[in-house]
């Protein structure tokens, strides 16, 4: 299970723990989005070592890839499709444990077994996704959204349109 998972010495839980701080600071007196998100998209890579972490952006009536670390990935998605235009669309986190049985999953890297989706709001409009990848089937959990949302709360802070 995902709390039982070592990283470095350190539970996944008490790596996001120091991984969160470490982000904020690292964003503070930074003031242009894509230098933040390109740096939280390495420290979320190599803090918790899944295959992909990134962004997808809202512009217009698409989601368009933004800075992330990983395999290469697709560059739009529209509202509704896959986990993260489901999670754009719904306005909310989307944990999916087996990418198989995702109704319309769009496929990126076909090392990836398992998914979470989180949305990046602000006054109540999706703003961005934040999107992870994992090699391992059934890797997310309560924890990771729990972080990941306080993470887009502190994305949402600084984030321009
Ligand atoms: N699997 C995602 C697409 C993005 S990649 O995983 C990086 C989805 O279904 O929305």
């Amino acid at each position: 299970m995902a709390e039982e998972l070592i990283i470095k010495g350190e539970t996944r839980e008490e790596r996001y723990h120091s991984l969160i701080p470490q982000i904020k600071a690292l964003c503070e007196g930074e003031k242009d989005l894509i230098a933040n998100l390109a740096n939280i998209s390495a420290a979320l890579k190599n803090g918790l070592n899944f295959l992909w972490c990134g962004f997808y952006l809202v512009k217009g009536d698409e989601l368009v890839l933004g800075p992330f670390q990983g395999p290469v990935a697709c560059t739009r998605i529209r509202l509704g499709s896959g986990v993260c235009g489901n999670s754009w669309k719904e306005k909310k986190a989307i944990i999916v444990p087996d990418v198989d049985q995702y109704p319309g999953h769009i496929t990126c890297s076909s090392l990836s077994k398992s998914e979470i989706a989180v949305p990046v709001m602000k006054n109540g409009q999706v703003l961005a996704v934040i999107d992870i990848d994992s090699e391992v089937l059934n890797d997310f959990s309560a924890v990771d959204q729990k972080y990941l949302e306080e993470l887009a709360k502190l994305i949402a802070d600084f984030y321009v349109q």
